[in-house]
């Protein structure tokens, strides 16, 4: 009998909506239930093309729109072998941030369209699920102070936000609305309640092609 396989589950939304908070959490709660899981985070800054893109979020360097969502996307690409390798072997990938964040964030940046953006991400390990943390921009901003980091304003993640919500309506992808602004438990549990159904329900089927 083929062994089973794990899950791929991802947590999406913006800025200071507790997506990491939330993938650390899972994972250890996982662990605890004698389930193989891990996190991987995008972008993944410990690669050659991750410190690039870490210059550019630091405000270091300048890159072309374009080019910098190229390299987002590379970066969930080179991490492809690693990714499906962990799978097959049973365990569970807990993902901070996808291709939906690529998609947008490129996209809420004015004259680039969402088509455009969606292509170099087609054919990705496609999640068996993925949760998006909603709240309004307002609630999460006053979570923290946002840091100086590109991207990190109020008005572009209300243009993000827009983005999500029209990402959200394709049916191919496994959606779930997760309510962010309640407390980390709470938010924990509804999360961990879809991520143990879906794991049960995926591990004798294939892994599935993002977009494709
Ligand atoms: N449900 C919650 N209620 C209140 N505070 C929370 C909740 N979840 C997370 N926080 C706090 O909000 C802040 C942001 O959380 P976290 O870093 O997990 O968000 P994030 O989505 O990963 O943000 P970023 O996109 O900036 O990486 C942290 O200080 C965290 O402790
Ligand atoms: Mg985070």
């Amino acid at each position: 009998m083929a062994s089973k396989r794990g899950a791929l589950i991802v947590l999406e939304g913006l800025d200071r909506a507790g997506k990491t908070t939330q993938c650390q959490r899972l994972v250890q709660a996982l662990q605890q239930s004698g389930r193989p899981a891990e996190m991987i985070r995008f972008p993944d800054r410990s690669t050659a093309i991750g410190q690039v893109i870490s210059a550019y979020l630091e405000k270091k360097s300048e890159l072309e729109d374009h080019t910098v969502h190229l390299l987002f996307s590379a970066n969930r690409w080179e991490l492809v072998p690693v990714m499906k390798k962990k799978l097959e072997q049973g365990v569970t990938l807990v993902v901070d941030r996808y291709s939906f964040s690529g998609v947008a964030f490129t996209s809420a940046k004015l004259g680039l369209c969402q088509d455009w953006c969606m292509n170099p991400e087609r054919g990705l390990p496609k999640p068996d699920l993925v949760m998006f943390l909603k709240m309004n921009p307002a609630e999460a901003a006053a979570r923290g102070q946002f840091g100086t980091e590109r991207y990190e304003t109020s008005s572009f993640q209300k243009a993000v936000q827009e983005k999500f919500e029209r990402i959200m309506k394709d049916p191919s992808v496994n959606w779930k609305v997760i309510d962010a602004s309640q407390n980390i438990e709470e938010v924990h549990n509804d999360i961990k309640a879809h991520s143990l159904d879906i794991i049960e329900r995926t591990e004798n089927t294939p892994l599935g092609e993002l977009w494709k």
